[in-house]
């Protein structure tokens, strides 16, 4: 009954029009066509989603865990972010190599790269099995036993629509567990880059501009899918051929304006809109601070190094991509909550909540538990947050505790009373391939100077019982001088040597590991992995798994209290259409931002001595020449990025952006600093999506690469 009530809710959603909020379920998306439709839309939700017939969802792939990316030709051709294809572009650069810096254009097929380990997802379907995972829950029944019969549940749907379909399957959670929606997936593993524009270009503004507008980054680059000559997904093979899909996205030349309706169609990765106002002060006021300030000190670090030695700068790059992107979006988002009064606002709901839940006996008995329940597990989550966010960001912060850590599997092996022969043989090729990955973007001054800053930060900020027994080994032997403790380290841990770690991992045996129980870079990672399994996760893990049957009963309330309100589910990692408006924004007082930037602004940014701001000698000249071909805008301007009103998160990143016709005219990388905090609460004011205009992503491929094949592939509206 509960659950009808439930469904009931979700399909009576009053439409208010709300440009932009809202994450939407593509198979449920035809609650939403008439609001689309208003805002400009001239398709239908069967377009975008279908199971019927081919639809848009077909062109539409979760590239690697994290990113999104789509389908523009009809020979396989993806289109994603130059920071997600990043990682795959640096392994395939050398100081000799650098398509980094250069970028990298394959004439042909035989010359588009490889990348082992690299997938790409494609949903072909959605089922909700609500009923089927929830089959003998009551409500009565113990978190611990609910949880028991939904795995079961699950597990055997699995396992069944595995074997009749054979395709991978998986089932998600929704609203916290008031409803389940299996995805039917197809995997491809032979992903090769095809094409990327150098960093000047695909990361221009560098982690200065990132998460902020106006914005001048082509942030794209493209790959390609292979299958097998028997058309099937397969690892690499270099007989395998360019997948030739179904569906594709064609590309519109007529470019935006504003107040134009779009779509962003993607993999949203996490979000928290309905959190509790104590989650988001531990969220905003406790945990992100000192995560911040941590990742700051890497930063720094990092840029001393890097910017006197090219080595090091294509070294590191990944890596300060990683720590500064997280670092600049917690501070944006901790801000935007105290501009919004987020917390306060949470409040005033959980107010309102109490009130209603008093006004009955059932709902009292239901509800009423709740809030209080809430902010006593988030008092004693405090602590344990801060401890486990300097176990990762200080404590594994250091890289030499990072390798260290990557052996643990295989050392475990090894000691068992009978080790499995096959796996610790497999266990050390990785291992082994692991390692001269990690030393080939290695500088051990670095990591020293990284280790001692974030090692004093660590045992001056955690008191005893809230850090890793190591620490005390500072006070101890080192009189508490953390420069002494890390010369140590370096010096005597064999982590330190690729040498050394090479001969001893060929050697590996339960003698050789008995060493190993000496090495202080050992010592360390075993005493945080045993401190985050002994001490963190126990106490954590009941105060979490309590707050998720706490959100679910919350959420349900909520949707029962407020029937004015739309309700959509949080983001997981599944697919998603969300929809706003091309518009600028008011950052602050007196100032006015634009919808679109231009090739100008580039040279307005222009300053040789700055990394981030090097124009490359082409780019100019091409603006010089004023020729823009039919990517310029009908002002005869070269349009180089837009903001628009879609709600959207980290795994958006490479989602197409489509018009009313459900033509692609940008490609989704970013947000505005100014709205962040969208994860926790949207601001129609201020959280705007940062797309790469479309026809500036052509120009480059064309007129600035040459590599007008790759146009030639691709379905063009003109
Ligand atoms: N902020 C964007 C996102 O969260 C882009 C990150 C990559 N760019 C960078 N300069 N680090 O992924
Ligand atoms: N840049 C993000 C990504 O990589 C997108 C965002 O957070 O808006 O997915």
């Amino acid at each position: 009954m509960k659950r009808l009530i439930f469904f009931l809710l979700i399909s009576l959603r009053v439409n208010t029009l709300l440009a932009g909020e809202g994450m939407w379920i593509p198979m449920l998306l035809s609650q939403n066509e008439a609001e689309m439709k208003a805002m400009g839309m001239r398709i239908s939700a069967e377009d975008i989603y279908s199971v019927n017939k081919g639809s848009l969802k077909d062109a539409i792939l979760q590239f690697g865990r994290g990113c999104t990316a789509s389908f523009i030709s009809s020979q396989g051709l993806i289109l994603t972010n130059h920071h997600c294809g990043y990682g795959e572009i640096q392994k395939h650069s050398s100081l000799e190599n650098d398509y980094l810096t250069n970028g990298f254009w394959a004439k042909n097929y035989a010359e588009e790269l490889p990348n082992p380990g690299l997938t790409v997802t494609q949903l072909v379907k959605m089922e909700d099995v609500t009923e089927a995972v929830l089959a003998g829950v009551a409500r009565d029944m113990t978190e611990a036993r609910r949880a028991e019969l939904i795995r079961n549940n699950s597990r055997k749907l699995i396992e069944e629509a595995r074997k009749t379909t054979g395709l991978d399957i998986s089932i998600r959670p929704f609203y916290y567990g008031n409803q389940y929606i299996m995805m039917f997936n197809r995997i491809y593993k032979d992903v090769r880059l095809v094409g990327a524009p150098p960093s000047n270009i695909g990361k221009f503004g560098g982690d200065t501009d990132n998460w902020m507008w106006p914005r001048h980054t082509g942030d794209f680059s493209l790959f390609r899918v292979y299958l097998s000559s028997k058309g099937e997904p397969a690892d690499y093979s270099p007989e395998n051929v360019p997948y030739q899909p179904e569906k594709w996205l064609p590309i519109s030349l007529k470019g935006v304006e504003e107040g134009d309706f779009t779509f962003v169609f993607g993999y949203p990765g996490r979000t928290n809109q309905y959190l509790p106002a104590a989650a988001v002060k531990l969220i905003t006021e406790v945990s992100n601070p000192p995560r911040v300030m941590l990742r700051g000190t890497r930063l720094e670090i990092f840029k001393h190094y890097s910017q006197t030695d090219p080595l090091v700068r294509i070294q590191y790059a990944a890596k300060d991509a990683r720590v500064a992107n997280a670092w600049k979006k917690m501070i944006g988002e901790s801000k935007g909550i105290r501009r919004l009064n987020g917390i306060e606002r949470k409040l005033e709901i959980e107010k309102q909540f109490t009130q209603w839940a008093a006004s009955t006996p059932e709902r009292q008995a239901l509800y009423g538990g709740i809030v209080p329940a809430f902010n006593d597990n988030y008092a004693k989550l405090e602590p344990l947050t801060l401890a486990s966010d300097y176990l990762s960001e200080a404590g594994m912060g250091v890289e030499l505790f990072q390798l260290a850590t990557r052996f643990v599997p295989l050392v475990e092996e090894v000691q068992k009373p009978k080790p499995d022969t096959a796996r610790v043989s497999s266990l050390k090729k990785s291992l082994a391939g692991f390692v001269d990955e990690f030393f080939k973007d290695y500088y051990e001054p670095i990591d020293r100077e990284v280790a001692t800053a974030l090692l004093s930060y660590y045992t001056k900020n955690q008191p005893v019982g809230f850090r890793p027994a190591f620490l005390e080994q500072i006070t101890a032997r080192h009189k508490g001088n953390v420069e002494a403790y890390v010369s140590v380290l370096f010096g005597k841990s064999m982590f330190a040597s690729q040498q050394q770690l090479t001969q001893w991992l060929n050697n590996i045996s339960p003698k050789t590991i008995k060493k190993l129980e000496k090495d202080p870079a050992w010592q360390a990672a075993a005493s945080m992995r045993s401190f985050s399994n002994n001490s963190i996760d126990p106490a954590m893990r009941p105060l979490q798994q309590a707050n998720d049957s706490l959100m679910r009963l919350f959420m349900t309330g909520l949707m029962e209290m407020q029937t004015e309100r739309r309700f959509y589910p949080d983001a997981n990692s599944t697919l998603r259409v969300t929809y706003g408006m091309v518009e600028g924004y008011n950052p602050a007082d007196a100032i006015t931002y634009n919808y679109f930037t231009t090739l100008e602004g580039i040279l307005e940014k222009e300053n040789p001595d700055i990394y981030d701001y090097v124009v490359e000698p082409k780019l100019k000249e091409l603006h010089r020449g004023g020729d823009f071909g039919p990517y310029a805008s009908s002002g005869g301007r070269m349009h180089v990025a837009f903001v628009a009103s879609n709600h959207t998160t980290g795994g958006n990143s490479g989602s197409p952006v489509l018009n009313a016709d459900g033509q692609l005219v940008g490609l989704n990388f970013d947000r505005c600093w100014e709205g962040t905090m969208s994860d926790l609460m949207y601001d129609p004011a201020m959280s705007r999506n940062i797309s790469a205009d479309i026809r500036y992503v052509l120009f480059i491929v064309d007129k600035f690469a040459g590599a007008r094949h790759l146009v030639d592939e691709m379905t063009l509206i003109r």
